[in-house]
């Protein structure tokens, strides 16, 4: 692959464009979220990270996982009601965070596509590679269809989605939210609502509260993924930073916490030793049974969900769910008095 010089604007053909802003995968953030979060009482890694190659193929296996409901779940919520969503949005533009593969997000392709509305769809993810497989592959199947691929950061880079060139739908699915702590959750539905204009509407996908042994089941699998997944952050600190973590050294926690009603992530040191982030002169000392917080995944309630679209000055529209009420798709609008 060819540098990538941030920004770069490219044109293949007509139907695709591709933006980059990162530097082929080189992100700043994560020395500085190690050192900030490494060198804390209490020591925690922003989820962000889990995702390089690796650790975005154990996703995908976690999402195959019988333990691991929210996946199908959110795309059987997608099979029924696609139809009723293009209806309602007529969708000129999609336009979705964390695109990843898009297998979800050709749901809401094909019927946007069957009203005869969708023009284009840009895909906003971190993984260069991703977003270009994902352009040809749709352009391909869907001749006419424009994409404008966009190499970013969501939590850094929405302003560098393109103007609008339509009605918008924006979507952010599996339950991606949650993995934000309540104020960081707020700003970034704040900014999602700066992409909209008075017709458009956000989607966004939330899992939902529900016994905790069924959560934390799903997120301690029995053929250990989401372990293997969990581990995995320790060998991107290694890759990346030249770190000396042994991953074996940590064992996989994952709990629910019922006052903030979350699922955490943590690793736990097995025995006390220091570790060394060598690219950040940072020797990391683990006491024996120490924990780290990796990911914190939020549950929500349609109470909880509509309070914080509201606090972003949106306005929950509709509310789509399964059968067993494990997984919603919330549907909003810009609110006619924004908050703030
Ligand atoms: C895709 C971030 C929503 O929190 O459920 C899966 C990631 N972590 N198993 C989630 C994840 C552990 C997932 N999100």
């Amino acid at each position: 692959m060819e540098p990538v010089i941030d920004p770069v604007a490219e044109s293949l053909g007509d139907a695709i464009t591709i933006d980059a802003h990162l530097a082929n995968g080189h992100d700043r953030s994560l020395a500085e979220d190690v050192l900030d979060g490494l060198t804390r009482p209490f020591k925690e890694l922003p989820p962000k990270h889990f995702y390089d190659a690796r650790g975005a193929e154990l996703f995908d296996r976690i999402c195959e996982l019988p333990e691991y409901y929210q996946t199908r779940t959110e795309r059987s919520i997608l099979n029924e009601r696609a139809g009723e969503l293009a209806h309602v949005t007529r969708a000129v533009e999609l336009v979705e965070l964390g695109s990843g593969t898009a297998s979800k997000t050709k749901v809401l392709i094909d019927a946007l596509r069957n009203a005869g509305t969708l023009e284009r769809y840009v895909p906003v993810d971190v993984t260069e590679r991703v977003v270009r497989d994902c352009a040809s592959a749709l352009t391909a199947e869907y001749p006419g269809l424009r994409v404008h691929g966009v190499v970013g950061d969501f939590e850094r880079h929405l302003d560098r989605v393109p103007a609008a060139t339509g009605r918008r739908l924006v979507v952010f699915l599996g339950s991606t939210i949650g993995n934000f702590p309540p104020g960081s959750r707020r700003r970034l539905l704040r900014e999602l609502a700066g992409l909209l204009d008075s017709e458009d509407h956000l989607l966004v996908g939330v899992d939902l509260v529900k016994d905790p042994a069924l959560l934390e089941r799903a997120y301690d699998d029995a053929q250990g993924v989401t372990a293997e997944f969990n581990r995995n952050l320790l060998r991107v600190l290694n890759r990346e930073l030249d770190a000396d973590f042994d991953p074996e050294d940590f064992e996989h926690v994952a709990l629910f916490d019922p006052e903030h009603e979350w699922i955490e992530m943590r690793l736990r040191a097995q025995r006390a030793h220091t570790a060394t982030i060598r690219a950040l002169d940072l020797p990391v000392r683990f006491e024996r049974g120490e924990e780290m917080r990796t990911e914190i995944s939020a549950k929500f309630t349609r109470r909880r969900i509509a309070t914080d679209l509201h606090a972003a000055g949106l306005e929950l529209t509709d509310w789509l769910t399964d059968r067993d009420e494990l997984f919603a798709l919330t549907l909003s609008r810009r609110s006619l008095s924004p908050v703030g």
